[in-house]
């Protein structure tokens, strides 16, 4: 979160929550809070972030009720359409870079950090899951509904312009993908 990584650290030896926690998740080193321990602890953590349990994820698992018609009709026209080539897997996605240049975006994408030519404008396909949660849309986050994504998205990925039935049903299909969020408590600041 751009703060200095030593004061991060120092930051977390004043919780006594965390100086616990950490010696008794690294028995074996003097200082448990150091940058190696501290990376593994978020990673660690980071694994626990699942959504399971989505209507769509319970539809997968024989519940046909789980989803409505519309939902699955949304989901053949999906395939059909080809926005699986992309977003498929168990995530919605390739985690492969693509070219888009999504209306009023100027960042030029992968670009950035590798400098070459052939990465300008290609960004990592983004996980379907949870979709209808995480509004705004796209990189520069100008693109405000699901509905418009998904014209966008035909528009840019495919050179097609959905009709309005379409773009609901494929909507419905992703307000699908919203599974349980997990839980935690966040320790009060000493
Ligand atoms: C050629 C690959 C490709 C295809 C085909 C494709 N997408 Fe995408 N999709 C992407 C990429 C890359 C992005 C990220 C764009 C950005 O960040 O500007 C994206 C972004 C999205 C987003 C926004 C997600 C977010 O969190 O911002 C939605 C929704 C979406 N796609 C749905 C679809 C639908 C529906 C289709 C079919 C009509 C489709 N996509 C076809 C690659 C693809």
């Amino acid at each position: 979160m751009a703060m200095d990584l030593d004061v991060a650290l120092e930051r977390l030896t004043e919780f006594e929550i965390y100086r616990n926690k950490f010696a008794e998740a690294f028995p074996e080193d003097e200082n448990p809070i150091n940058a190696d321990n501290l990376a593994y602890s978020i990673a660690a953590f980071e694994r626990t972030l699942n959504t399971p349990n989505s209507p769509f994820d319970r539809y997968l698992s024989g519940d046909e009720n789980a989803i409505s018609e519309q939902a699955k009709d949304g989901m053949v026209a999906f395939v059909d359409n080809g926005c699986i080539a992309c977003h498929r897997g168990p995530a919605l996605t390739d985690s492969q870079f693509h070219a888009i240049q999504v209306p009023g975006s100027k960042d030029l994408g992968r670009y950035t950090v590798t400098g070459e030519e052939s990465d300008k404008y290609r960004f990592r396909t983004p996980t379907l899951r949870n979709v209808a949660v995480t509004y705004p849309y796209m990189n520069n986050g100008a693109t405000e509904t699901l509905e418009e994504a998904v014209a966008v998205m035909g528009k840019e990925m495919l050179g097609r312009e959905f009709e309005e039935q379409t773009i609901n049903d494929i909507t419905a299909f992703l307000n699908t993908l919203t599974g349980e969020m997990p839980e935690f408590e966040i320790p009060a600041l000493p």
